[in-house]
């Protein structure tokens, strides 16, 4: 197959990302769920000759949000124009890409959540009913314009649909929670992009990587890149799961998949507040990262693994994070 990408004009990771991004549906492996709903409302739109309904996608980092976006614009067979809400810093420059969509197109936005409020009130009547009015001029001079806009797909991605304020979320009719990966879809991941990479792999090394990726598929294939490294360097070539629990123990990525700084967390928390209840915030600072980072990339999946708890008071470590971790069990008044 050839691919429409220029290797020598993208950095690695960016190449990495746009050739192993699946195209359409069927390539596209796990988020049974929300693909069976996409499908099924992407027909009935096409059936109609209308716009699909707007679409808030949202789920942790790495899941694959804006690889699902590029996917439904092309099921769709319509353009797709990408943002994030960090990058759209005045209500001109959305009315600027609003201005510039055709009809039946799809719009992304990243991060939706980072989108300053002055721009957000002018997405609300162009999700609703697809116009915008628009302050010309300033002082005794300045009046509203009205700008119709063609019939358009806003496609929303955001780590937590908490974050959203209501007006904003209530304008979205389709809703798409993005999970961790399956074991046997993250298996297979890793499997189709060892095959892009012309990389041989054993089924028990896909395994192995995929049971120690954190349910994510960006980490999957940024741990085979260097798994496949390590099995050129220090044995033949072939990756099998001999040479990837080696690579990436040397990695510090532990059998639960857990890595450095999850297990940072952890232990933290049990060494310096006796397993918890501690604020985010003060473990945050503990740790040196920012505590966004915290709550959308490592806390979901210590929650999920049930290495960790959210209680009204703080952040708890369970008994499974005592003992994975080699502590004695704390006592129990
Ligand atoms: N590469 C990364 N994520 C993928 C997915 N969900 N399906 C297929 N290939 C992928």
């Amino acid at each position: 197959m050839t691919r429409i990408v220029d290797k020598d004009l993208m950095g690695d990771e960016e190449y990495v990302e746009r050739t192993l991004r699946p195209q359409y549906f069927k390539e596209y492996i796990g988020q049974d769920k929300v693909k069976d709903q996409l499908r099924i409302f992407i027909e009935a739109a096409k059936l109609r000759d209308e716009a699909l309904d707007h679409v808030l996608l949202f789920g942790p980092p790495g899941l694959g949000k804006t690889t699902m976006a590029f996917v439904i614009a092309n099921e769709l067979g319509v353009n797709l124009k990408q943002t994030s809400g960090p990058a759209i810093e005045k209500a001109g420059d959305l009315v600027a890409i609003l201005n510039d969509l055709e009809p039946g197109d799809v719009l992304f936005i990243d991060e939706i959540h980072r989108m300053p409020m002055a721009v957000e009130e002018v997405l609300y009547s162009a999700m609703e009913d697809f116009y915008i009015d628009i302050m010309i001029g300033a002082g005794e001079t300045s009046r509203s314009v009205h700008l119709d806009l063609p019939p358009f797909t806003l496609i929303g991605a955001t780590t937590r649909a908490g974050m959203l304020s209501n007006p904003l979320r209530a304008r979205f009719g389709i809703n798409g929670h993005m999970e961790y990966y399956e074991l046997e879809d993250l298996t297979e991941i890793v499997e189709r992009t060892a095959d892009i990479f012309e990389a041989e792999i054993t089924h028990e090394a896909a395994i192995e990587l995929a049971c120690r990726s954190r349910g994510t598929p960006r980490i999957a294939n940024r741990l085979l890149k260097r798994v496949r490294d390590y099995a050129q360097i220090m044995g033949d070539g072939l990756i099998d799961d001999s040479i990837a629990d080696r690579a990436l123990t040397m990695l510090d990525v532990d059998k639960e998949g857990l890595d450095y700084v999850d297990q940072k967390i952890l232990r933290t928390m049990i060494e310096m507040y006796s397993g918890g209840p501690v604020g985010l915030g003060t473990l945050s600072v503990n740790i040196a990262e920012e505590r966004e980072t915290v709550e959308d990339m490592y806390e979901p999946y210590l929650i999920q693994k049930g290495f960790l708890m959210r209680t009204r008071t703080g952040r708890v470590a369970t008994a499974k994070a005592y003992e994975h971790l080699g502590y004695a069990q704390p006592d129990h008044e």
